[in-house]
């Protein structure tokens, strides 16, 4: 089966069939041949592994590289890798493999704990509460993108970095061009190089007299105290953490927000129990699975997987948005049902790279979703939902605006 099988008709990434369904292809892709050969958009091809079992196997399996230089790796943006060939690369820790992803992991593991959350829980309810005050301000309708979802992320991983958030306009911009499918090769790396450059100099800054009260102090004293500290090692780390630490859960927010309001008898379970607020969060996170092809590898050795043969070389894409869609995993999966108990989903990918930043990200969509709907209980969207702007052309999916009322 391996050299034989097909490839599909379809071009990777597939378009989502509406803001609350993933692509139509992928119960086909499930059903029918649930390790498939599909062309990917830049014309190369690789294996779109569907089934929620296959996709956890592949991405608890270290013969599967994380490594994103690797020129097989399956990119999934037209213009093609981000970086030009020959390009010095310092890898962040999404793009390691062992032995040197664990060590480095373990190195900022500590600033995500359930505790270390926990302790920033006042803060970001304060953040939150901010930001509601001066949605309750205006006359409405106002855009709640701009107003709650984007803000509240970035204020938060901004002082946990110890970045200053009067600069978000500007990493922002250049974050939502970086993971564009839409922009071109050349202007994704300009955008890329940018946010490297504004934080090598930060770090320099910080690298005078770093500070024990943001992360990116704690670790160059760490670094400093263990000998191993690198300089470009710690931009590459705030890089991730800056860039995924708000354009996820931002997304999210909004997301979550419409999902509840067009599901109301769900949204009335939440508003009359607070304490199922995280099982909803849990919920919707499997219901939009935002980050859906980057749980992408490439095989290191010859891979048996599901029955088919993976060759050492082949690029691999793990449908989290089908897996947590499997109906062998989930009863009922296309119903968005809060009180399921979904915790066994792949929306924060599955094994030795899963999102370092989920205790936040859970964190601040729990405390987003109990203070809006508290405090605002007659929120509405302003435009009916086919008329909202949906991020299909970005690599993590979301919204570009929300206009509400109340
Ligand atoms: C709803 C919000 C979020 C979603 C859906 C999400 C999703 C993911 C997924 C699917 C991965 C796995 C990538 C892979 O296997 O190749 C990942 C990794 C990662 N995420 Fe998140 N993420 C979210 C929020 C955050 C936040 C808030 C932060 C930081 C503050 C963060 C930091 C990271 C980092 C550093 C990794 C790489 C971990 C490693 O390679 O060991 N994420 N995330």
């Amino acid at each position: 089966m391996t050299q034989a099988a097909p490839i599909r008709p379809e071009q990777f990434p597939l378009a989502r069939e509406c803001p609350f369904s993933p692509p139509a292809e992928y119960a086909e892709l499930r059903e029918q041949e649930p390790i498939a050969k599909v062309r990917l958009i830049t014309g190369k091809w690789a294996w779109a592994v569907s089934r929620h079992e296959d996709v956890r196997a592949m991405l608890s399996d270290p013969r599967f590289s994380s490594d994103r230089e690797n020129p097989n790796f399956p990119v999934m943006v037209s213009g093609g890798r981000l970086r030009p060939e020959g390009e010095k690369v310092e890898k962040s820790l999404i793009s390691m493999d062992a032995p040197a992803h664990g060590p480095a992991r373990r190195a900022v593991l500590g600033e995500f704990t359930v505790r270390r959350m926990e302790a920033l829980r006042p803060r970001i309810q304060a953040i939150v509460d901010e930001r509601i005050d001066a949605v309750l301000a205006s006359d409405g309708p106002v855009d709640l993108v701009r107003e709650l979802s984007l803000p509240v992320p970035s204020l938060v991983i901004c002082e946990l970095l110890g970045v200053p958030y009067s600069d978000h306009d500007f990493f922002q911009k250049h974050t939502s061009t970086m993971i564009s499918r839409v922009a071109t090769a050349p202007q994704r790396f300009g955008a890329f190089q940018a946010i490297e450059g504004y934080l090598s100099d930060l770090i320099d800054v910080k690298e005078q007299d770093p500070s024990e009260d943001d992360l990116l102090g704690r670790q160059i004293l760490k670094g400093r105290e263990q000998g191993d500290y690198r300089h470009e090692a710690l931009v590459a780390m705030a890089f991730l953490l800056l860039v995924a630490g708000h354009e996820t859960t931002a997304n999210m927010i909004s997301l979550g927000t419409v999902a509840l309001l067009e599901n109301p008898d769900q949204l009335a379970k939440v508003t009359a129990d607070p304490s199922k607020t995280l099982s909803a969060v849990e919920e919707l996170l499997r219901y939009f699975t935002i980050v859906d092809t980057v749980t992408a590898r490439v095989a290191t050795e010859d891979v048996e997987l599901g029955g088919v043969t993976i060759r050492a070389g082949e690029g691999v894409l793990g449908l989290g948005y089908s897996a947590n869609r499997d109906p062998e995993a989930f009863e009922d999966p296309d119903a968005l049902d809060i009180e399921r108990g979904a915790r066994h989903h792949v929306a924060f990918g599955f094994g030795a790279h899963q999102c370092l930043g989920q205790n936040l990200a859970r964190m601040e969509l729990q405390i987003v979703i109990d203070t809006l709907f508290r405090r605002i209980p007659g929120l509405a969207l302003a435009e009916p939902v086919e008329k909202l702007a949906f991020k299909d052309e970005a690599a993590i999916y979301g919204m570009h605006s929300l206009p509400v009322t109340w």
